[in-house]
C-alpha cells in the first residue's frame, strides 16, 4: 500500500514494522475530535483565502459524510495508513478525490494530534466533573441521615474518639472538592489551542490561528508553535489529578471494605454493587470498592509512565509521545467508571446504626474526655492523662470500661470527679461537646452540610 507520506520513500516498511509504528487501533478514539479540527482547520483556510470556497465546500461535505459513516461505524481503518489521522486523510481523498488532499494545507500532524488531545480532554474532564459531583451528592444523602448517628473515629486503625458518622463521610466530600477544583482549573490550561503551529515552526501559509480556536472553542492559543507541538504537560496535569481522586476514592473504599466485614459490620453494600463466591454460599463480596482499590495501580502507573516518556525529550515533536495516549484514555476510562460506580455505591448502602451505637459504648474513645474534664477543673493536662490512662488499665485488668467503673474508683483517682462524671462519658455527649470549627459536634456538622449543599446548588 503506498503511504501518504510515501513520495520520498524507494521502499515501503514491512507489515509487522507497521503494525510497530502505528497508533490507530486505539487513536481512532479520537475519530470525532479529529473531524471536527478539521472541519475548524478548512473553515478557517476558506476564510483566509488559502482554499476556494468550493474546495472548502467539497472538503466540508467529505468530511460531514466520514462523521455519519463514524457514527454508524462504517469507517474501516488500516494499519497502513498507521494513525486516525492519515486513516481520516485517506477516507476523505477515496470519498471525494484528490481534493481532499488540500484539507492538511499548513497543518502538520504535529499540531493535528495535539489539537485533538485537547479537545478530547476539555470534554472529559467536564464530564469527570459532572461525575465527581454525583459522589458528592450520593456522600451528602447518607451524610444529612446520620449527623447524630455517633461512631467510633480512628487514629492508627485503633479506636480514638467518638464522632458523628455524617462527619466521616463528609470528609470524603471535601476531598471529592478539591479533586473538582483541581480538575476545573486544569481546563484553563487543556483549553488552549495548537492548531496552525505546524510541525513545530508555524507555516508560510497567512493563516487565522485565533479563527481555528474559536472555531472550536478553545479560550486562547499556544503562543510558541514549538511549545503547541510537544507540550503534553495538559496530559501529565489530567494524570496527576485522575491519581489524585482515584487514591481518595481507594481510601474509601478501603473503609468501605473493613466496614463491611463481619468484624465491624457497620454498613451493608446494596446487592447490586457486591458479588458471591462460587464456592462459599454464604459470602457476599464488596468487589467492587476492592476493584476500585485495585485500579488505582493502573492509574498511578500511567502518570509515572507519560513523566518517564518525556523527561528526555528535545524540542519539538517526537515520536515517543505517541506513547501518551493509551494511558491517558485507559485513565479516563477507569476513573470515570469509578466514579459511577462509587455513586452508585454510596447511594444505596445501608449503614447499621445500631452496630455504630454497640461499637462505641464498647471502648475506650470516651477516655479524652476524662481527660479534659480533669483539665477544666485544673488538673495539668499531663497529670489528668498518666490518671486516665491507670483507670484504662484499672478497666482492662476487670474486663469493664470506663463507665463501669465505681463512683468511689474514680473519686480516689482524682477528688476532682464528681457524679457527673457518668454524664461526661457518655459517646453522644462526647460528640456533641465538639463544637470547635469544623469539628464533630452536631451543630458544626449541620453547617458543613449546609455548605456542602449551597456548592452542589451551585452547579
Ligand atoms: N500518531 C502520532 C502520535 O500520536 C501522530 C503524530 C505523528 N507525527 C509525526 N510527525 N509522525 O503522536
Amino acid at each position: 500500500m503506498s503511504k501518504l507520506w510515501g513520495g520520498r520513500f524507494a521502499q515501503s516498511p514491512e507489515e509487522w514494522v507497521d503494525e510497530f509504528n502505528a497508533s490507530i487501533g486505539f487513536d481512532q478514539q479520537l475519530v470525532f475530535e479529529d473531524l471536527q479540527g478539521s472541519v475548524a482547520h478548512v473553515t478557517m483556510l476558506g476564510e483566509c483565502g488559502i482554499l476556494s470556497a468550493e474546495e472548502v465546500h467539497d472538503i466540508l461535505g467529505g468530511l460531514a459524510r466520514l462523521k455519519e459513516k463514524a457514527e454508524s461505524n462504517e469507517l474501516t481503518y488500516s494499519v497502513g495508513n498507521e494513525d486516525i489521522h492519515l486513516n481520516l486523510e485517506h477516507l476523505l481523498i477515496q470519498e471525494i478525490g484528490q481534493v481532499g488532499g488540500k484539507l492538511h494545507t499548513g497543518r502538520s500532524r504535529n499540531d493535528q494530534v495535539a489539537t485533538d488531545m485537547h479537545l478530547y480532554l476539555k470534554n472529559r474532564v467536564e464530564e469527570i466533573g459532572v461525575l465527581i459531583r454525583s459522589v458528592q451528592k450520593a456522600i451528602l444523602k447518607q451524610a444529612e441521615v446520620h449527623v447524630e448517628t455517633v461512631a467510633p473515629g480512628y487514629t492508627h486503625l485503633q479506636r480514638a474518639q467518638p464522632i458523628s458518622f455524617a462527619h466521616h463521610l463528609l470528609a470524603y466530600f471535601w476531598m471529592l472538592e478539591r479533586d473538582y477544583q483541581r480538575f476545573e482549573d486544569s481546563l484553563k490550561r487543556i483549553d488552549k489551542s495548537p492548531l496552525g503551529a505546524g510541525a513545530l515552526a508555524g507555516t508560510t501559509f497567512p493563516i487565522d490561528r485565533h479563527r481555528s480556536a474559536e472555531l472550536l472553542g478553545f479560550s486562547s492559543i499556544y503562543e510558541n508553535s514549538m511549545d503547541a507541538v510537544s507540550d503534553r504537560d495538559f496530559i501529565v496535569e489530567f494524570l496527576s489529578n485522575a491519581s489524585m481522586t482515584i487514591m481518595h476514592l481507594s481510601r474509601f473504599s478501603e473503609e468501605l471494605i473493613i466496614w463491611s466485614s463481619q468484624e465491624f459490620q457497620f454498613i451493608e453494600l446494596a446487592d447490586a454493587f457486591s458479588t458471591g463466591s462460587s464456592i462459599m454460599p454464604q459470602k457476599k463480596n464488596p468487589d467492587m470498592a476492592e476493584l476500585v482499590r485495585g485500579k488505582t495501580g493502573r492509574v498511578f502507573g500511567h502518570l509515572l509512565s507519560l513523566l518517564t516518556v518525556l523527561k528526555g525529550l528535545p524540542l519539538a515533536y517526537n515520536k515517543d509521545m505517541q506513547e501518551d495516549k493509551e494511558g491517558m484514555f485507559d485513565t479516563v476510562h477507569t476513573l470515570m467508571g469509578s466514579l459511577k460506580i462509587f455513586a452508585g455505591m454510596i447511594d444505596t448502602m445501608h449503614v447499621h446504626t445500631d452496630r455504630l451505637k454497640k461499637a462505641v459504648n464498647e471502648d475506650f474513645s470516651n477516655a479524652t474526655e476524662l481527660a479534659d474534664y480533669l483539665a477544666a477543673k485544673g488538673v495539668p493536662f499531663r497529670e489528668a492523662h498518666e490518671i486516665v490512662g491507670k483507670l484504662v488499665l484499672v478497666c482492662i485488668g476487670q474486663g469493664i470500661y470506663l463507665k463501669d467503673l465505681p463512683f468511689d474508683t474514680l473519686k480516689e483517682a482524682s477528688p476532682v470527679i464528681e457524679e457527673d462524671i457518668f454524664q461526661v462519658l457518655e459517646p453522644l455527649q462526647a460528640v456533641k461537646r465538639r463544637e470547635s470549627a469544623g469539628g464533630t459536634g452536631f451543630k458544626q456538622v449541620r453547617n458543613q452540610v449546609a455548605q456542602a449543599k449551597e456548592i452542589l446548588q451551585s452547579v
